[in-house]
């Protein structure tokens, strides 16, 4: 009944303004006309403010006429949804999937070629893509630029990083629209990158902030055979356009029809937390095709990993790289360097750890050959994936940790060459089952293989892609780092239980990031999946693990505890030595009860590049947990516990940061303090820049 309202308003306004759709709560709206020149156009409102003003859509092709005009509307046709599914892994048990759509289905008057416009209208944002229907009149083509418009309605305030074909691992600027230009080579510093396409290009998801108070995010969902899309400012009109990552020889698609372009969205609402809320990037992708997921399991996990990162030890087994010749090589006879981490004594002590304190997963790199000459080799054959060194024994590692409850993760590097991956790919995961891997940690370091394909690009998000469903045939989970920025693919390959895909912790040790770089990610980075970010580092002073790395991890000791919730991932890493963790068993607790997986989870506070709090309920559990992380300016947090039950007291127990830290010369101190709470009680707790804290809350009896 509600949509044959709907349709009656919608062809109501058809003559006068174009096609138009609205959000089931009609706060959200989509207009669609075409010029007089036959332009197809869009125009977003939010609680009558435009979001984004009319915006031009369209392409130009690779040797044909362009799409872009002389279009005239075949047909409009309405439809609505309304469904819940429920997610193997997430922020919640079951997610609503509630929209209204509009397909415009366009013919060009002078080719005769059909291009269909669809549009999902949520309450909280809008998605639309493009589509390509079967016809005679366009069947292959190659898109030269997507020529989709975001024209912004001011000088908006921005998250944003540059524009990169290869990496995301930057620190992100927050400026205005106009100031992007002067500030780019400032906002490069620090990663000395692969290529960037223009001083006005950046990627997404792309945050935003209206001086009247709008939230605007911009990014795109299910990215499937199709170059990722980065967005070009014009900086005298103030709007974006797309800007696709190229092949090798310049071209950006490839298309056959029947083909859609991924979902281009924009989320907006005038409250934060909305934006953290939004499933809208999650429900545009389709829902998920693997019939049993009983092997997909959320974990949490340690690595044979920081002590690399931070240059206390290698990955590769020797230093005598003069003396190998890939394949012909028996390690065992090379001298081994004495700082190589996956060896058998080293890998059992991290066991043994992660045992004791019930973690899940212990990652272990630098375990087979190929590390020593990664740049030397000839990058087509440098790692099989299936040849460990000879320090490190697959069968009896796997077998103790397995007889302690804990299994080993497996790590591909795959040095980009994504050939040879591709090449190794059913023996490396046939490896993995027959010695009781279920995960991996994959990995794109350095320039792609085949040379000149960038990170993003349509044949290498093919790759990653690809990666996964092979992976889902062998039941194995990926995780992989410095792959294309998520979509919301998730939800139908939920083996893709994190990715890296930005600036990590990592860069705590190569660096250091900006103090409020993660009151931002889940802005940005997250909307379109997990993050692998790898929190949990308690020692801040790098150099105390190789003296010869000055670097500083730029928060409290509370902010990384708090991370663990706000950072939503079904797979958290412990990233810290077990030593470290030794000297603070009592905040480590933090870390040991934290969920993984959740029944609900509820945004507390939250304001992009200032400040986050998540309160997070257990799946399966009456447990509840709540993390902040805190930006550049010292604050008090206010958690109203409202969403405990009502019939219920609980145990809060509270890591905060001491009044007396600070996240450069006294990260370390904090407060623990236990509390008893009921659902009308609120907790006003302090926190330094780059502070934050962790609460759990456990029912009493
Ligand atoms: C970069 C990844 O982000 C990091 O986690 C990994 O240890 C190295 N590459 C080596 O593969
Ligand atoms: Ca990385």
């Amino acid at each position: 009944m509600r949509s044959i309202v709907m349709l009656t308003c919608v062809f109501a306004f058809q003559t006068l303004f174009g096609q138009q759709c609205q959000s089931p709560n009609k706060q959200t709206e989509v207009i669609f006309s075409l010029s007089n020149d036959g332009k197809p156009t869009y125009e977003i409102i939010y609680k009558g403010q435009v979001v984004i003003a009319k915006s031009n859509m369209g392409f130009e092709l690779v040797d044909a006429l362009p799409l872009l005009k002389n279009f005239s509307v075949l047909n409009t046709r309405f439809d609505t949804k309304n469904e819940t599914w429920e997610p193997v892994w997430g922020e919640e048990s079951s997610i609503r999937n509630h929209y209204n759509e509009m397909l415009v289905a366009l013919q060009q008057k002078n080719t005769q070629r059909k291009m269909n416009i669809r549009f999902r209208v949520y309450d909280e944002g809008v998605g639309f893509r493009y589509e390509f229907p079967v016809q005679d009149q366009l069947g292959h083509f190659i898109i030269a630029q997507e020529r989709t418009a975001f024209a912004m309605t001011g000088d908006h305030t921005a998250h944003w990083i540059p524009g990169d074909y290869d990496t995301q691992e930057y620190d992100y600027t927050t400026s205005r629209l106009s100031e992007i230009q002067s500030l780019f080579d400032t906002a490069l510093t620090g990663n000395a990158s692969q290529e960037q396409f223009s001083k006005t290009g950046v990627q997404t998801a792309l945050m935003l902030k209206t001086d009247s108070g709008l939230y605007i995010n911009l990014h795109e969902a299910a990215l499937i055979d199709y170059p990722a899309m980065h967005l070009n400012l014009d900086p005298k009109t103030l709007s974006f356009e797309s800007w696709l990552t190229p092949d090798a020889v310049g071209n950006l698609a490839y298309m056959v029809a029947p083909h859609n372009t991924p979902w281009r969205t924009v989320i907006v609402s005038d409250d934060a937390r909305d934006i953290l809320a939004s499933r809208m990037t999650y429900n545009l992708n389709d829902p998920c095709v693997i019939e049993d997921t009983s092997w997909i399991k959320p974990m949490k996990y340690m690595g044979v990993w920081w002590e690399m990162i931070t240059g206390k030890s290698s990955w590769s087994y020797t230093n005598d790289v003069s003396a190998v010749k890939l394949g012909q090589t028996d390690f065992s006879k090379l001298t081994p360097n004495q700082t190589h981490a996956a060896n058998n004594t080293n890998v059992k002590r991290y066991i043994d750890f992660a045992a004791q304190h019930g973690f899940d997963g212990l990652l272990v790199e630098g375990w087979n050959e190929g590390w020593e000459d990664w740049f030397g080799h000839s990058k087509d054959y440098v790692f099989d994936f299936v040849t460990p060194y000879p320090d490190f024994d697959v069968n009896t590692l796997n077998a103790y940790a397995k007889s302690k409850g804990v299994e080993l993760i497996m790590h591909h590097e795959t040095s980009s060459s994504v050939r040879n991956y591709e090449r190794h790919m059913d023996k490396a995961y046939q490896f993995m089952k027959d010695n009781g891997y279920s995960a991996v940690k994959s990995g794109y370091v350095g320039d792609i293989i085949p040379r000149g394909e960038h990170h993003y690009s349509q044949f290498i998000v093919n790759h990653y892609n690809y990666a996964v469903q092979k992976a889902a045939d062998y039941q194995i989970m990926i995780n992989a780092h410095e792959a294309v920025r998520p979509t919301g693919i998730a939800r139908t390959y939920p083996n893709l239980i994190a990715n890296e895909s930005a600036r990590g912790t990592e860069f705590q040790a190569f660096g250091g990031s900006k103090p409020n770089h993660t009151t931002i990610l889940p802005f940005t980075r997250l909307i379109g999946g997990p993050m692998d970010y790898t929190p949990g580092v308690f020692e801040m002073d790098i150099s105390k693990l190789n003296p010869n790395n000055n670097s500083h991890v730029n928060t409290t000791l509370a902010n990384q505890l708090g991370l663990y919730v706000i950072m939503y991932s079904p797979l958290q890493m412990a990233a810290d030595l077990p030593e470290h963790y030794e000297r603070f068993m009592d905040a480590f607790q933090f870390i040991k009860d934290v969920g993984i997986d959740w029944e609900k989870s509820v945004y507390l506070e939250a304001e992009p590049g200032e400040y986050i709090t998540v309160a997070r309920k257990e799946k399966g559990s009456s447990n509840w947990f709540v993390g902040n992380s805190n930006g550049f300016n010292k604050r008090k947090a206010e958690i109203n516990c409202s969403f405990l039950d009502a019939d219920k007291t609980y145990t809060a127990t509270i890591y905060r940061d001491h009044p007396s830290a600070n996240y450069k010369t006294n990260p370390q101190a904090y407060v623990i303090e236990a509390k008893t709470v009921t659902s009308k009680s609120v907790l006003k707790i302090t926190t330094v820049p780059a502070g934050g804290f962790g609460i759990s809350i456990v029912p009493k009896n």
